[in-house]
């Protein structure tokens, strides 16, 4: 039925192989108790659960009453759940002085600095509560982010929201990497998911690092990163390649052959350089192996910019890891100040959420907290 469960041990969309969509939802809350916040989240649950496995949300009697708008807007009516997931974080500013929680915030979700080159735009950043829904068709996705919002009422209004895309599992059955909008592909150096100690290194929240309610969730950044693809497609092959360090057409690492090569850092060309440049993108976030994280990224387009004419699209970068200061701010430091591919980027969103532990049946998001 290709549904992915929602209770569990970790929340689904973190490990998870990748859907074909994304419908990102930020919501800031305009409740002002706890209790509301507490029951917004059992609402959620509640629905969530059964959104996953293709249910209605209600039941006959609150859905066929033709004295009351329906308890399910209707649109994935008759729909298989298409993989999708529901994953659930909290912002930053949900630990601020609303709800009494400030104490509970973890140290490894500090706010993140402003980074060089940033061009945040206020309507693409933030929010007390993330929601990453992802699945293999829009409409199942989108079905999940309205009905949310409408349960949330008088609780919660979005922020703001953004859609992506990447090829189609249908378009591609071999489910190879797939390519982002500058043609290439994306996810090739990421760590294993099927590799459970490199996830509990990499991705889940520990029980020893501190903050008791996260153990067994993730950290999330979310960065809408804007490609001027413009001046990218004006750019050559192989400044490309070298904005990369990688081959467009194989996607394996400046002198190596298969995409999953090994990046050799040290091989140099016949003039002494550097075949992997010193500047390139794989390079720097590869940190030398030593710092990694889990990326989820999805393409974006959102029609154009009327300013310039230009496309608005490139890339929603999504990320997961258990400390946001040693592994998201430490690589983007570095990215920022040295990365060629700057020069084809500009970072106009960002935030970030503590996504709790997965939920157990009978419980509700977020309840190892409030
Ligand atoms: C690698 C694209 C932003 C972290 C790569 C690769 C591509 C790519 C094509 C090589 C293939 C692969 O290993 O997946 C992009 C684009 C970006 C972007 C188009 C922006 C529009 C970022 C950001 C971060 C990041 C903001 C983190 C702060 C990484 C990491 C790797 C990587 C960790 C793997 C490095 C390794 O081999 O160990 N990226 N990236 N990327 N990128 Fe990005």
């Amino acid at each position: 039925r290709a549904a992915y469960p929602f209770y569990g041990e970790h929340q689904s969309g973190i490990i998870t192989p990748s859907q074909n969509f994304l419908c990102f939802a930020s919501f800031d809350l305009t409740a002002t108790k706890l209790d509301e916040v507490r029951a917004l989240f059992k609402k959620w649950t509640t629905a969530a659960a059964s959104m996953t496995q293709g249910a209605m949300l209600g039941n006959e009697s609150t859905n066929t009453n033709p004295n009351l708008p329906p308890a399910d807007t209707g649109e994935a009516a008759g729909l298989i759940p298409s993989k999708i997931t529901i994953t659930f974080g909290v912002g930053p500013s949900f630990f601020d002085s609303r709800f009494g929680l400030a104490a509970k915030r973890p140290a490894a979700f500090p706010d993140l600095p402003k980074f060089r080159g940033d061009a945040l735009q206020p309507q693409w950043c933030g929010g007390d509560i993330g929601v990453q829904v992802c699945a293999d068709d829009l409409q199942v996705a989108f079905h999940a982010v309205r009905n949310l919002a409408r349960l949330a009422r008088g609780t919660a209004v979005l922020r703001w929201t953004q859609e992506g895309f990447q090829r189609t599992t249908a378009a591609e059955p071999t489910a190879g990497t797939p390519r982002n909008l500058m043609g290439f592909k994306d996810g090739t150096g990421n760590p294993d998911v099927n590799n459970a100690a490199q996830m509990k290194q990499v991705v889940w929240v520990q029980p020893e690092d501190g903050a008791s309610w996260m153990a067994n969730g993730s950290y999330m950044v979310v960065r809408r990163i804007r490609m001027r693809l413009e001046v990218w497609d004006r750019s050559t092959l192989d400044d490309q390649q070298q904005t990369f360090g990688r081959y467009r057409d194989s996607g394996a690492p400046l002198g190596a052959r298969d995409e999953f090569d090994p990046l050799d850092l040290s091989a140099k060309d016949e003039a002494g350089k550097p075949v992997i440049p010193l500047n390139a993108h794989s390079r720097l976030a590869h940190m030398e192996g030593k710092t990694k994280l889990l990326r989820r990224a999805y393409s974006y387009s959102s029609g154009l910019d009327l300013k310039t004419g230009q496309l608005d699209a490139g890339l929603m970068f999504i990320c997961y890891q258990r400390n946001i200061k040693q592994q998201f701010i430490a690589m983007q430091e570095i990215l920022a100040a040295e990365d060629k591919l700057n020069e084809y980027i500009t970072h106009v969103g960002s935030a970030s959420f503590a996504c709790f532990p997965g939920v157990a049946e009978g419980g509700y998001i977020g309840d190892r907290l409030f």
